[in-house]
């Protein structure tokens, strides 16, 4: 399985902060947002990703998180011209991808899970046809609104419908079969101009191959797109992080209980950081042996 990280876009919502730096660069209380999706992919156990974003921002990403090496994983780059829909990831990742399977995860998109980890990895494992992630919202018409029938499959999936029939949104996290390339290579861009993952969807959908996963009560799944839903969304990793004293995130810690990383590489970074939180956290973790 391998994984991709879509982290382009114009971010026209955030304004001026965004002029003159990509969104997912920007930080979510104590870390550059990159790093929530990243650490999605992680949780899987994906060890493959390709980052796309826009060409003016790839020299910060490779100077943010070079190869990989500091995760344990292999990272590589590629750039989207312009932001001309999320399904493009499949045409840009397309070699990246290979014969294998893949997974996406959009660069803005927050989630917090108890179990996410167990839930992953359960998907990785199914390796046919594609899976999203659905999260009930207050406000469905703001997303894509995905349909649920009452034996758990999905009856249909709707962009921004103006009478949503569900309270649960698409969210940007998507795992999919090989036949994702030739869906993504074969679709015509829709009427605002973008190759529309709703549409890969619903061919998966149309051929019975479309199952969707719930993202229970105690999860969330948080928004990042303007100025109040940022800062809600940092206060929300500060809240969790200080009542617990457990990371939100944290790609190090990830990567060593993956197994991708050793003790000495955990402790290397700790140091790298030490004046922060961050870095008194990865050394706490590396002296206590890793457990947290
Ligand atoms: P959007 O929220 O659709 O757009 P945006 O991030 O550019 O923000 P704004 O609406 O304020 O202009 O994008 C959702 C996510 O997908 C975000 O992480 C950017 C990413 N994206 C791309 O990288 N390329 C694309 O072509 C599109 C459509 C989105």
């Amino acid at each position: 399985m391998k994984g991709i990280v879509l982290a382009g876009g114009a971010g026209t919502r955030l304004h001026p902060a965004t002029l003159a730096v990509n969104k997912q660069l920007l930080p979510v209380y104590d870390k550059p947002m990159i790093y929530y999706p990243l650490s999605v992919l992680l949780l899987a156990g994906i060890r493959e990703i390709l980052l796309i974003s826009s060409p003016e921002s790839m020299e910060s990403y490779r100077r943010l998180l070079g190869t990989g090496e500091a995760y344990g994983i292999e990272l590589s780059y590629a750039e989207q011209p312009r932001p001309e829909g999320i399904a493009q990831a499949f045409v840009i990742g397309r070699d990246f991808i290979g014969g294998d399977c893949a997974a996406l995860v959009l660069g803005d998109n927050i989630f917090f899970s108890a179990n996410l980890r167990e839930q992953l990895r359960a998907i990785v494992e199914r390796r046919r046809g594609a899976t999203i992630f659905a999260y009930h919202v207050d406000q469905p018409e703001r997303y894509g609104v995905v349909e649920i029938g009452s034996a758990d499959e999905v009856v249909d999936i709707v962009e921004k419908p103006k009478s949503p029939r569900s309270n649960w949104a698409v969210t940007g996290l998507y795992f999919y079969d090989n036949q994702v390339l030739d869906i993504a290579a074969g679709l015509r861009p829709s009427a605002r101009g973008e190759l529309e993952i709703t549409d890969v969807n619903k061919a998966y959908l149309a051929r019975g191959q479309l199952t969707v996963e719930r993202l229970g009560r105690g999860a969330a799944w948080l928004d990042t797109g303007t100025h109040d839903s940022l800062l809600e969304a940092g206060e929300f990793v500060r809240t969790l992080q200080r009542r617990q004293g457990l990371a939100i995130a944290c790609l190090e810690e990830i990567a060593f209980q993956n197994g991708f990383i050793d003790l000495a590489a955990l402790e290397a970074r700790g140091r790298m950081f030490e004046k922060t939180a961050y870095g008194a956290y990865l050394l706490r973790l590396a002296r206590g042996g890793g457990d947290s």
